[in-house]
């Protein structure tokens, strides 16, 4: 099965309601207007999510948040529910992302309970993977990531409710990235680790993201790369001109 291509735009802890409201307009504008051969979803934060809805009616982009609890309601004080997601409009979620991982310690068995939570209410998940500079340095990358898609990816996980993002930690923000040839090393060893746990056929499906200091003069050569299925955007996400570029450098399938 061919794997269509998703152009995501994680828009981080960024936008206040006119800033967030411009930019989910032009998106919009931007995908009426063009005929393009990729999804788009974008991830605005919690407070933005009703107002982007709005904004991006009638275009085909998707909606995300960047995280969510996995219980379904209750004493959880300044957590947002699957449901509640769900509720809104979202179709996606990401969870994982290394910045949660470092700034609020989530560990790999806490993603894989979120992820099946998520799934439980149908949304489909963006589960983030990674290495650290020194993890690299050390010739560690493949094993770092591997551990995880065996640490959060749960039994459940199919082509439909799974999307892996690649994001190296050393490149998110930086401007730096690793090589296209590493990239794809990655890619190819992180769709074997989800072979192996989820059987060849859906691995083959499952759409495996690069993100990591993704612009439009470095996305061609990233998104025609053979396991890369898309890309998880930050920084130029926040530009609709160069959110709009990169999807322009997309193949139709892979
Ligand atoms: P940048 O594109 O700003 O490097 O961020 C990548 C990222 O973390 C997306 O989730």
């Amino acid at each position: 099965m061919a794997r269509k291509m998703l152009i995501a735009g994680n828009w981080k802890m960024n936008c206040l309601t006119a800033d967030g409201t411009t930019l989910a307009k032009e998106i919009a504008r931007q995908v009426k207007e063009n005929k393009f051969d990729c999804e788009f979803l974008v991830c605005p934060p919690f407070t933005l999510l009703a107002m982007v809805k709005k904004c991006l009616r009638g275009a085909k982009v998707a909606l995300g948040a960047q995280d969510v609890h996995f219980a379904d309601k209750g004493a959880h004080t300044g957590d947002i529910s699957p449901y509640m997601l769900a509720d809104l409009g979202c179709k996606y979620v990401i969870i994982g992302h290394s910045e949660r991982r470092t700034d609020h310690g989530e560990s790999n068995e806490l993603i894989e309970k979120k992820v099946v939570a998520a799934h439980n209410v149908g949304l489909t998940t963006v589960i983030c993977i990674g290495e650290t500079l020194e993890e690299r340095e050390n010739g560690r990358t493949i094993q770092v990531c591997q551990n995880e898609i065996f640490g959060s990816v749960p039994e459940d996980a199919t082509a439909k409710n799974t999307v892996i993002a690649y994001e190296p930690i050393w490149a998110i923000g930086t401007g730096k990235t690793p090589t296209a040839a590493d990239v794809e090393e990655v890619h190819a060893a992180v769709r074997k680790a989800l072979a192996k746990k989820l059987g060849r056929s859906t691995a083959e499906k499952i759409r495996i993201l690069y993100g990591g200091s993704v612009k439009p003069s470095n996305a061609k050569e990233f998104l025609a790369l053979p396991d890369v299925d898309g890309a998880l955007i930050g920084g130029a996400s926040l530009k609709a001109d160069d959110f709009i570029e990169i999807a322009k450098n997309a193949p139709k399938l892979k």
